[in-house]
């Protein structure tokens, strides 16, 4: 059996997609969560792309141990500089660097010559080399390149000193066979093919990332690179979730295993879907709602006889939690305590206390508080660790199709107590003016705001989402309640919150 190493981009591909972008707190959340699932790679973010970004790749080295700690690179000397300043402290550091190889890209986009391209892959590859010894490189848009061109380039990244070479399918063009065929090429014609591991970086945009990625691996790929939930570019990247699930179930068939943690996949998937203020699509293979879920009359006749008659994985297999515990206004501390741990959370005494807390208001609020529920306290206790600023006392709104909408909102700061009153269209709207009051006085821009519930039911907690625009400046916030109301206002407050300190 051959082994793959997992290497994931959900901080670096996933985040370019749009509305992913994270805080430092998150990335570093996220990158535990890689770790703990035992992911080989974590490409920590683009540290030349800004100042955030090399702070968290910085800051990601330094807490990372088990798993190699990647920066992304273009082929130019400032980039690998800043590679390399902030993966150097990493226990396992790499630079990964990067130059297209298509003829429309170094026509249109780099406007170079093929022979340029070589050099920069030369003096790139070395130049990363002098200062870290995994060096991985990575010909952009590599299956839309011609054959004998991309054979040299990696051959010339192989001959400079690369550890890795990378196969990218940029743009999701591929197909599996051609995939498999360009594999096979490259291990065929490439003289020093042997000194190098071979990845591919499979983009989604026909739906085949995950079926390429696995081509790939059957003509010779031993590292694939993904991201969790498979966000990323445009239609995405390979899902992490669905390679490492189709390694393990058709392992035989494949040849190969990787060591990631499948257990740990449920999880992370949902931490990064709740970073990103995102619901998974319930149909979405291995973590949607419905990946489990036998609807037909004849599948969950089957399935009672015989799991394995319509469930080809299990639910436990991806740490998915089974028992259905209903916590209420009875459940005591020991309960919340023993069902987050079945959900996978450690926390400490004083964690546990304020998250106990917070269930104890909702289970006065609502009959049940159920797994989701649950999760989406200890989120939002972590969000609003990390917005220091106002808070919200007391608002009251008053709302009709015959009056105009007001709104009267109490917040504190420290220990200083403010109050104003303002109209609105809509008692949100009034509300938001209201705070805007408070603040500063200036209107700030609701670029987007959504609401949806956590659970089923009338009692159902709300979470709000919304993106605040004030000058240049974007932030997004979040806010939960059993009201939609107090939703809303607690989102608009913590991104305000996010705006004033940045
Ligand atoms: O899609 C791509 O080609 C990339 C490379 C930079 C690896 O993300
Ligand atoms: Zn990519």
């Amino acid at each position: 059996m051959k082994r793959i190493k997992i290497f994931d981009t959900t901080l670096r591909d996933g985040e370019q997609s749009p509305g992913c972008s994270m805080h430092l707190s998150e990335k570093l959340e996220i990158a535990r969560a890689l770790e703990r699932m035992k992911v080989d790679i974590v490409e920590a973010g683009f540290a030349i792309a800004s100042p955030g970004d090399f702070e968290a790749v910085k800051a990601i080295a330094g807490i990372l141990k088990e798993c190699t700690v990647a920066s992304l690179a273009r082929a130019i000397h400032k980039d690998i500089d800043a590679a390399y300043e902030a993966v150097k402290g990493a226990a396992l550091p790499r630079i990964h660097t990067f130059i297209a190889t298509s003829p429309v890209h170094m026509q249109y986009k780099l406007k170079m010559s093929p022979e340029q391209v070589l050099e920069m892959i030369e003096d790139a590859v070395s130049y990363a080399k002098k200062y870290c010894g995994d060096v991985e490189f990575s010909a952009e848009d590599a299956m839309r390149s011609e054959p004998e061109f991309l054979a040299k380039a990696v051959y010339t990244a192989i001959k400079a000193g690369a550890t890795v070479v990378n196969i990218p399918d940029t743009v999701g063009y591929s197909t599996p066979s051609e995939m498999a065929q360009m594999i096979s090429y490259l291990k065929n014609h490439v003289e020093n093919i042997d000194k190098a591991e071979i990845s591919v970086h499979c983009h989604n945009d026909l739906g085949m990332a995950v079926a390429n990625s696995l081509a790939a691996i059957t003509a010779g790929a031993t590292q694939v690179e993904c991201t969790v939930n498979g966000l990323g570019e445009r239609a995405g990247n390979a899902a992490l979730e669905e390679i490492v699930m189709a390694l393990q179930t058709r392992k035989n068939l494949f040849g190969a295993y990787c060591n990631v943690d499948a257990t740990k996949i449920y999880q992370t998937s949902r931490l990064v879907y709740n970073i990103l203020g995102l619901q998974p699509p319930l149909n979405k293979a291995i973590v949607g709602q419905n990946a489990f879920a036998h609807e037909a009359g004849i599948h969950q006749h089957g399935v009672l006889a015989n799991r394995e008659t319509y469930e080809i994985i299990t639910p436990q297999s991806i740490g998915l939690p089974t028992s259905r515990m209903v916590l209420g206004k009875h459940s005591g501390r020991h309960a919340v305590e023993s069902r987050l741990s079945e959900l996978g959370y450690t926390l400490s005494k004083e964690e546990l206390g304020q998250v106990f807390q917070s269930f104890k208001e909702l289970a006065d609020k609502k009959k049940m508080v159920t797994d989701r529920d649950l999760e989406a306290l200890l989120k939002h206790k972590k969000v609003e660790e990390q917005v220091e600023g106002f808070k919200l006392e007391r608002f009251t709104v008053n709302s009709g199709n015959y009056v105009t909408s007001n709104a009267v909102v109490r917040l504190s700061k420290g220990d200083k107590l403010f109050e104003e009153v303002a109209i609105g269209d809509g008692p949100i709207d009034a509300a938001y003016k209201a705070i805007d009051k408070i603040i500063d006085g200036k209107p700030r821009t609701l670029e987007n705001y959504s609401i949806h519930s956590i659970t089923e039911g009338e009692d159902a907690l709300g979470e709000a989402v919304v993106k605040v625009k004030s000058g240049d400046a974007y932030a997004t916030g979040r806010g939960l309640s059993t009201d939609v109301i107090e939703a809303s206002i607690l989102a608009y407050l913590n991104a305000v919150n996010k705006l004033l300190q940045d």
